[in-house]
């Protein structure tokens, strides 16, 4: 069977249909789905009845399960997370921030697959932000800012204690089970322009959120440098928005896009997902 490839349109992002996600996939199939997520970034399927079981088996053609840190996992499954949010939940929306997942770490996931179980009837769209094209038009004052640069990224303004999801937003009832703790302390660097691990191609990796600094560089000047950087790779020219189905499935590259959740649902409940694909050889 020929899978059927769809562009978004936008800058990046493809839904693929004519594929069924419940049975196992040929070799060919898997081959032709990193090919093509590695060429658009974001693959979502429609109208994939998908268990926990599928979605394990489908993250682990890519990639073994990456490690999800400060989010326990679901009972009895411990590669998997709920993004969820209550009818009536009153916390900031999670992960309404750009970023790439867990890029604090020393090898960060390649990859997300996020499942949509339970969708609001609007709003709640994912954004996505192509950082090849961001790199590819940016103007050579600011690139020549940020050649050879690393940034210093870590989880301590979401995840410690005092942190966005800290103590204090636990006790405001969030649903989701974030686990802040002092690991959140941890630095770690990664070069700020870098090449795809898979692709070669060169793109932006992260950005201020997970990254607090500039290695070697005074504070207030690397805040400025990345506010800066912040508003070119985030630009609505370089932007997918992807609108969410139930029993969808998106799959997206952590090493080539930013990624951020949107509100506008409020009175309503919102439940996927989430399995995360390891760095590319681990
Ligand atoms: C995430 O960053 O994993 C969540 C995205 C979303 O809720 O839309």
């Amino acid at each position: 069977m020929e899978i059927k490839v769809t562009k978004s349109g936008q800058s990046c992002g493809v839904e693929i249909s004519n594929i069924d996600l419940t049975k196992d996939l040929n070799e060919v199939h898997v081959k032709q789905l990193r090919e093509l997520w590695l060429e658009h970034h974001v693959l979502s399927f429609s109208n994939q009845i998908l268990n926990d079981d599928d979605l394990e088996r489908f993250t682990l053609y890519f990639g073994s399960f990456g490690n999800d840190p400060f989010i326990a996992s679901i009972p009895g499954r411990e590669n998997i997370i709920a993004v969820k949010r209550k009818a009536d939940e009153k916390v900031p929306i999670f992960a309404d921030n750009w970023h790439t997942d867990w890029s604090f770490q020393k090898n960060p996931p390649a990859g997300t697959c996020l499942f949509g179980k339970i969708i609001p009837s609007e709003g709640g769209d994912t954004l996505f932000a192509n950082q090849h094209l961001a790199l590819e038009r940016m103007p050579s004052e600011l690139r020549n800012k940020l050649e050879g640069k690393k940034a210093i990224h870590s989880a301590v303004v979401p995840y410690s204690p005092g942190g966005g999801y800290g103590d204090k937003d636990r006790e405001m009832g969030r649903s989701m089970d974030i686990r802040a703790s002092d690991d959140a302390f941890a630095q770690q660097l990664h070069p700020i322009i870098r090449q795809h691990p898979e692709t070669n191609k060169e793109g932006i990796y992260g950005t201020v959120g997970y990254i607090i600094g500039i290695d070697g560089m005074d504070n207030q000047e690397a805040m400025k440098l990345l506010m800066e950087l912040s508003s070119w790779q985030c630009k609505d020219e370089f932007v997918y928005r992807h609108k969410w189905k139930k029993d969808m499935l998106i799959m997206w590259d952590n090493r080539s896009v930013l990624h951020r959740a949107t509100g506008g649902y409020e009175g309503q409940e919102r439940l996927l997902h989430r399995t995360t694909i390891a760095a590319y050889g681990l």
